[in-house]
């Protein structure tokens, strides 16, 4: 079964086809990334904008890449929540079009879960129940993959998301958007133990908490700046990485055990090379099996969108032309 999938909820316009769910047949992506640094983020008008003369190209070249006409596409799935709500509507009123148009069902997908699904496609072999850490800009979510389309969070950030934290820490050392990326890149020159971060604290067992440590860095940088001290970026960066990394792959790993199953992590955040060494390590030496995935997936795409809608069509979720888009929306609701 073909599913087109669409993503367009915050600064990525994407588009793909995926076999059953698991086998990448196409996947095109155009970032906006470029623009929105100039501005020290994403600016959501300019990110519809963009979504809207990005769509159709993007959308012609994955069926082009997949040698295929929109005829031989079985269904549309598409992001419809959670996220920039003008993104979102671009995508959402582009799929309805779509289907409208060449008379396909059309399939609502949580942008989450389609996170989750970038697991599917990155690892044949695996299945729920497993537990996700889905760690984006956006989000930070511990969850419980029961099935395909089955999920109970566990925990979530009570504060900034992980993604949301490194771009914020970023700003505050000067670096452009998005800040996880250029963090990650400084922190490999930098000595974590140069500045000590607070560890934070956090009531729920799987929570957890940045914007204590985000305040931490703010206050080192406006000390030094007051007193005329010259800061290291690198070693900021690098005691900030490995604050947060520690975080998300105890918590991770913790849940794994307690709940008997696989760990995986998924989300922009995902890619960081110290998360995935952490994760690694712990996993190793608690007999966990880690599942991450393709490096490539781990950013906003449509190939995710793609696979989750294959199981959300599997387990009968189908869209009317009426369909909606949600800024906010749990991954269970
Ligand atoms: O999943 P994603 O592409 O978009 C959302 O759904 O939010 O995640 C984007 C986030 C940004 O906050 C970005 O700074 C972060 O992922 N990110 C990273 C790295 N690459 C991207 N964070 C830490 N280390 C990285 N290497
Ligand atoms: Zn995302």
């Amino acid at each position: 079964m073909l599913i087109l999938g669409i993503e367009s909820s915050c600064d990525e316009t994407s588009c793909a086809v995926v076999k059953d769910g698991r086998e990448l047949i196409s996947n095109v992506v155009a970032t906006q990334i470029a623009e929105h640094r100039l501005y020290g983020g994403v600016v959501p008008e300019i990110a519809s904008r963009r979504h809207i003369e990005n769509i159709v190209p993007v959308t012609e070249k994955a069926l082009s890449d997949a040698g295929i006409t929109l005829n031989e596409v079985d269904a549309v799935a598409v992001t419809y929540a959670p996220g920039l709500i003008g993104a979102l509507l671009a995508g959402v009123n582009f799929a309805k079009g779509l289907c409208y148009a060449a008379d396909k069902r059309l399939i609502p997908v949580h942008h989450l879960r389609g996170h989750i699904a970038s697991l599917y496609i990155s690892n044949p072999d695996l299945k729920p129940p497993f537990v996700a850490f889905a760690v984006s800009g956006g989000h930070s979510n511990l969850i419980l993959v029961k099935d395909y389309t089955s999920f109970q969070v566990l925990g979530h950030a009570v504060d900034d998301a992980a993604g949301e934290a490194f771009d914020k820490v970023a700003r505050t050392l000067g670096l452009p958007y998005p800040g996880g990326p250029e963090i990650s890149k400084i922190a490999k020159d930098g000595d974590p133990s140069k500045y000590v971060l607070p560890v934070p604290h956090v009531a729920g067992e799987f929570d957890v908490s940045f914007s204590g440590l985000k305040t931490a860095v703010l206050n080192i940088v406006n000390n030094a700046n007051m007193k005329g001290i010259e800061i290291n970026k690198a070693d900021i960066a690098a005691a900030f990485e490995q604050r947060v990394t520690d975080i998300l792959s105890k918590r991770l790993i913790k849940a794994a055990r307690e709940y008997g199953l696989p760990a995986t992590v998924c989300g922009g955040v995902s890619v960081n090379g110290e998360l995935q060494r952490k994760c690694t390590e712990l996993a190793e030496k608690n007999h966990i099996q880690l599942y991450t995935p393709k490096k490539f997936l781990c950013g906003d795409n449509g190939a995710m969108i793609a696979a989750a809608g294959y199981y959300e069509y599997q387990a009968g979720s189908r869209a009317g032309l009426d369909l909606n888009a949600f800024a906010t929306k749990e991954i269970d609701a």
